[in-house]
């Protein structure tokens, strides 16, 4: 079948939403997203959105220097403050369409601290800020005439005058081969314009924050036609997430540091114990690595706790927080107390026994400042009427290391800057008559008879992304993890070139790709930086 469209949106995220629901007073919208509408990274986001709202206590410049030193000064100077100077406004409609960040008493916006910023400056919704940006942006959009969500639709590839041989100079996306998850079929739809906003590829790792959805779907078909990537080898490990058999990665979020949580080993715990003393600080670990101790920045906690767990042998840190208030404990992180209490953890009793686990692509497709998808073979140039927005995209904005809660506001900013941008293809609309898109053969391919293969294929590759190329590095490991992936790539390459298409196989064909492309980066980066840490640079360094 073959559908046109204004506008069509992969993803329906905090990025992809915020599009859609603006670019619906301009044209048809319709928005493809691979699992239900409001399945997503940002609707698990717990601690909230960065944005200079009290100007009496903070100032863009605070914001901006500590977005850069987070980023170790590798952050494009121009996007930080663009992102951070129009942050308010893109807030504001936030608050505009219900969602209802927490005030104090006295009507301000209880601002919340989190690692690496100097200023208490994350707007909240209890510890669910994502769930309700989430659940304001999929009303909102339901509720507009001219916006249609299509659920279990999955976008396979997407399809460039290039690819189609209809143009060799420039390059113009034309839309994407959308599978129907329940009938199995594909559709061609052809766009004026393609916003991917598929968000990003935990899911690589083991052990990950991000729901089944991250698979790097947007990396990966942005790469295969010809768009390039940037940063990838900046992945970021969230240092915080619940210990427990499962390993289910449930995320403590930063803010409970941010409100006074504290990082102990095992044995600090003890010695602090045995000390009578009433400061817990005093034997944290992470006053040994850092001077804002437990508070420092993700890329310095989280390797802090590796290196720990590597000394000692223990299979998880602690974050104590029995010297806070109990009931501001419960108020303040009401999701977290009841899902640790549903692990036998009741926070407000007991120090939650914490692990790094996946958390954050930095790098992804690189794009302008207009969110404009940039050439791999010319970098000068961007491919037309396709955009990358949200955690898919590399913007700049964060250098080497994401400073915390400033995704889901790069996602609103970036947004809008795509939408007002892309306004132009509107006067200039795809003259390709519908009947000439190609249709997707499906009768050549054979049906699967072993898909427990693909399963394995993708527990492998997460183990193996865990083991080789996680938050510590090495030139053997990387080799080692390249070496396999190569066997891996062949293999998924087989079965999608020959057997009729699934989800399973859709998302590994990604996953393989992105995986590799982590590798390949990681082996090209010469110098530790921020998120980066391959101990072969360190001997080289010293
Ligand atoms: P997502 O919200 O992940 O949405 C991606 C969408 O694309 C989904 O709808 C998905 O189904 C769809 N999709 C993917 N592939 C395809 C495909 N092939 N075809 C069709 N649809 C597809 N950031 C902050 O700033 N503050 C926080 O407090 C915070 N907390 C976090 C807590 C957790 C547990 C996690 C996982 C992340 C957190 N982050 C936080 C990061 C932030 O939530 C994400 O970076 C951000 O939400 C990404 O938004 P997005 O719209 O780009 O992608
Ligand atoms: C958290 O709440 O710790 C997550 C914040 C983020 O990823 O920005």
């Amino acid at each position: 079948m073959r559908r046109r469209t204004g506008f069509l949106v992969i993803g329906s995220g905090i990025a992809g939403l915020s599009f859609a629901l603006k670019a619906g007073n301009h044209g048809k919208v319709t928005v493809v997203t691979k699992k239900s509408s409001v399945e997503s990274s940002t609707n698990y986001a717990q601690g909230g959105i960065a944005t200079v709202m009290d100007v009496e206590h903070d100032s863009f410049e605070s914001h901006i220097k500590d977005t850069l030193e987070a980023g170790a000064y590798l952050n494009d100077l121009d996007v930080v403050e663009t992102v951070v100077r129009e942050a308010p406004d893109r807030v504001k409609e936030l608050i505009d369409i219900g969602v209802e960040f927490e005030k104090t008493e006295n009507g301000s916006f209880d601002l919340a601290m989190e690692g690496g910023h100097h200023q208490r400056r994350i707007l909240h919704v209890a510890d669910l800020t994502g769930a309700a940006i989430e659940r304001a942006l999929v009303n909102a959009c339901e509720k507009h005439p001219n916006v249609t969500i299509i659920e279990n639709a999955m976008s396979i590839d997407l399809i460039t005058t290039r690819k189609l041989r209809l143009s060799l100079e420039e390059d113009e996306c034309l839309g994407a081969y959308i599978f129907d998850k329940k009938s199995g079929k594909i559709s061609t739809y052809l766009a004026n314009v393609t916003v991917l906003a598929t968000g990003g590829c935990g899911q690589i790792y083991l052990y990950t924050t991000n729901p089944s959805i991250s698979t790097g779907d947007g990396i990966a078909m942005a790469y295969r036609i010809g768009a390039k990537v940037r940063d990838l080898e900046f992945v970021q490990f969230h240092p915080t997430t619940l210990y427990d058999q499962e390993r289910v990665a449930f995320l403590i979020s930063e803010a409970v540091r941010g409100e006074g949580g504290i990082l102990m080993t095992i044995s600090n715990y003890e010695e602090f114990l045995e000390s009578g003393e009433d400061d817990p600080e005093k034997f944290s670990f992470m006053k040994d690595y850092d001077e804002r101790g437990s508070l420092a920045t993700r890329d310095v906690v989280a390797r802090a706790i590796d290196r720990e767990l590597k000394k000692s042998g223990d299979r998880y840190v602690y974050l104590y927080l029995l010297h806070l208030d109990k009931e501001h404990v419960k108020e303040r992180f009401p999701h977290i107390y009841n899902t640790c209490l549903k692990y036998g953890v009741d926070i407000t009793k007991q120090p939650i026994p914490v692990v790094p686990a996946a958390h954050y692509m930095v790098g992804g497709v690189a794009v302008n400042k207009n969110g404009q998808v940039i050439r791999r073979d010319d970098p000068n140039h961007v491919i037309n009427r396709l955009y990358a927005i949200g955690e898919v995209a590399c913007t700049g904005l964060h250098g080497a290391n994401r400073l915390a809660s400033n995704s889901l506001l790069e996602s609103v900013v970036f947004a809008h800057r795509s939408y007002l941008d892309s306004l132009k293809y509107l006067e200039n609309p795809v003259e390709i008559p519908l009947e000439e898109m190609p249709l997707w053969d499906a009768s050549k391919y054979k049906p699967i008879d072993e898909k427990v293969l693909l399963k394995h294929d993708f527990d492998e590759i997460r183990r193996l992304m865990w083991v080789y190329v996680g938050i510590v590095r090495s030139g053997l490991r990387l080799q080692r993890a390249i070496r396999r992936l190569n066997l891996l790539e062949e293999d998924i390459s087989h079965y999608y070139w020959n057997y009729i298409l699934n989800e399973d196989l859709i998302e590994l064909r990604n996953v393989i790709l992105v995986a590799r492309l982590i590798v390949e980066a990681s082996i090209q980066r010469k110098q530790n930086i921020g998120l980066f840490y391959n101990i072969d640079n360190e001997k080289r360094e010293k």
